[in-house]
C-alpha cells in the first residue's frame, strides 16, 4: 500500500474541474485518505517547488499555485504513485495521450491541471508539507478486495 500527493490546480477548480479530475483516480482504484480545499501559501509553494528553483517556469508556477484556491488530496492504493502519474498524463498536456487527465482537458503546459507526486519518497516529503497525520485516514472500502489480487 502506497500514498501519494495530488494537488487538483487552480485552473483545475477555476473550470470547475475538480469532480472530473477526482473521478478518474477514484474509478482506478485510488481510495481518497485525505482531501481539502485550501489556498497554498506562499512558502509552502517555494518548498513544494524547491527542485526548480531557478528554472525559468519557477516564478511563475509558484505564483500559479498560489493564485486561487486548490483541491489537495492524499491517495492511497497499491502503486499509487505510478498509477496516479499514468492518469495524469505527461507534464506537456500536448503530449498527454488521450484518456489522461492532462491529455484530455489541457492544451497548455503551466495550465496542467494537476500535480501528483513523482516518486514514492517525494509523495512522503509532499505529504507533509499539506497535512498533518491525523488528517489522513486509513480504511478498507467494501471494493478495495476486487481491485487487488
Ligand atoms: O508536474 P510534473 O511533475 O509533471 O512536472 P515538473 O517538470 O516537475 O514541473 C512542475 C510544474 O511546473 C509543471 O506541472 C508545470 O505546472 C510547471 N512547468 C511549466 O510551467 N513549464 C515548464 N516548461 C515546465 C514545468
Ligand atoms: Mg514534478
Amino acid at each position: 500500500m502506497e500514498r501519494t500527493l495530488i494537488i487538483v490546480k487552480p485552473d483545475g477548480v477555476q473550470r470547475a474541474l475538480v469532480g472530473e479530475i477526482i473521478k478518474r483516480f477514484e474509478a482506478r482504484g485510488l481510495r481518497i485518505a485525505g482531501m481539502k480545499l485550501m489556498q497554498i501559501p506562499r512558502e509552502t509553494a517555494e518548498k513544494h517547488y524547491a527542485e526548480h528553483k531557478g528554472k525559468p517556469f519557477y516564478e511563475g508556477t509558484v505564483a500559479f499555485m498560489t493564485s486561487a484556491p486548490v483541491i489537495v488530496l492524499c491517495l492511497e492504493g497499491p502503486d499509487a504513485v505510478a498509477a496516479a502519474r499514468a492518469t495524469m498524463g505527461a507534464t506537456n498536456p500536448l503530449n498527454a495521450p488521450a484518456g489522461t487527465i492532462r491529455g484530455d482537458l489541457g492544451i497548455n503546459i503551466s495550465r496542467n491541471l494537476v500535480h501528483g507526486a513523482d516518486k514514492p519518497e517525494t509523495a512522503v516529503r509532499e505529504l507533509a508539507l499539506y497535512f498533518t497525520e491525523d488528517e489522513l485516514l486509513s480504511y478498507e472500502r467494501a471494493a478495495d478486495k476486487w481491485l487487488k489480487e
